[in-house]
């Protein structure tokens, strides 16, 4: 599975927030809703203070979803274990510039690995140190909370570098945007140029997944 071209803008719900016992139901909800992504947040208790899951549980859920897997690697050394991802049935990793000091290598590797590759940065992380990679990258994910919990705020700060990442990649790269999208945020950052809007608490924290993920829709229209 690849990422959509450009040109729709992407609802991209985050497991994170959703049930852990119950992960393939809720992908199934995803999947029902028309959504073509699904945002899996990896983190290992030493980039991010707070641990998730790992390839085997990527690997089971792979088994049950046709979506798109979009893994978010928040962990050191991403290059270590890029490989494991792709074989756990990651379509598409983003891993963290502030993680990896040779990210064009890494880009290359995934690329060479069969997956589509992005680059992501925290929210006092400027725009410039991921410039001359930016362009090489298939998605850039902006991080709009700091990386580590869902169901955090929004950071109106972080959100501004999207116009400038915009400015460097162009239309034909997607720039995608996690930590605080709600239907009150998603017009913001769609305005600055983004098109893939990642909600974790948003939809999850949800009785109703389906009508949570038709507002921010309607919202990011
Ligand atoms: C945070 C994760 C996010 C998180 C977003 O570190 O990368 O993907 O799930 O959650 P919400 O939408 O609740 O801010
Ligand atoms: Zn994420």
């Amino acid at each position: 599975m690849r990422l959509p071209e450009t040109g729709t803008n992407e609802i991209v719900p985050s497991i994170l927030s959703a049930d852990f016992a119950r992960l393939a139901d809720e992908m199934a909800v995803v999947e029902s809703a028309g959504l073509a992504i699904v945002h899996l947040d990896v983190m290992d208790g030493h980039f991010v203070p707070n641990i998730t899951f790992g390839p085997p549980v990527i690997a089971s859920l792979r088994k049950t979803s046709s979506l798109v897997f979009d893994s978010h690697l928040m962990i050191t050394d991403p290059a270590k274990y890029a490989k494991d991802f792709v074989e756990a049935g990651s379509d598409h990793i983003t891993f963290h510039i502030e993680a990896d000091d040779q990210p064009r290598k890494l880009i290359d590797k995934l690329h060479s690995l069969g997956v589509t590759a992005g680059i992501s940065l925290n929210p006092e992380t400027p725009v410039e140190a991921i410039e001359k990679v930016a362009p090489l990258c298939d998605m850039v994910l902006v991080m709009t909370v700091h990386p580590g919990f869902g169901g955090q705020e929004f950071i109106p700060q972080a959100a501004k570098k999207i116009a400038a990442i915009r400015k460097i990649v162009g239309p034909s790269i997607r720039i995608e945007v996690d930590g605080g999208i709600d239907p009150e945020t998603a017009p913001i950052v769609v305005g600055y140029g983004a098109d893939t809007l990642v909600a974790g608490n948003a939809i999850f924290s949800k009785t109703d997944r389906i009508a949570a993920i038709k507002a921010i829709q309607e919202a990011a229209k």
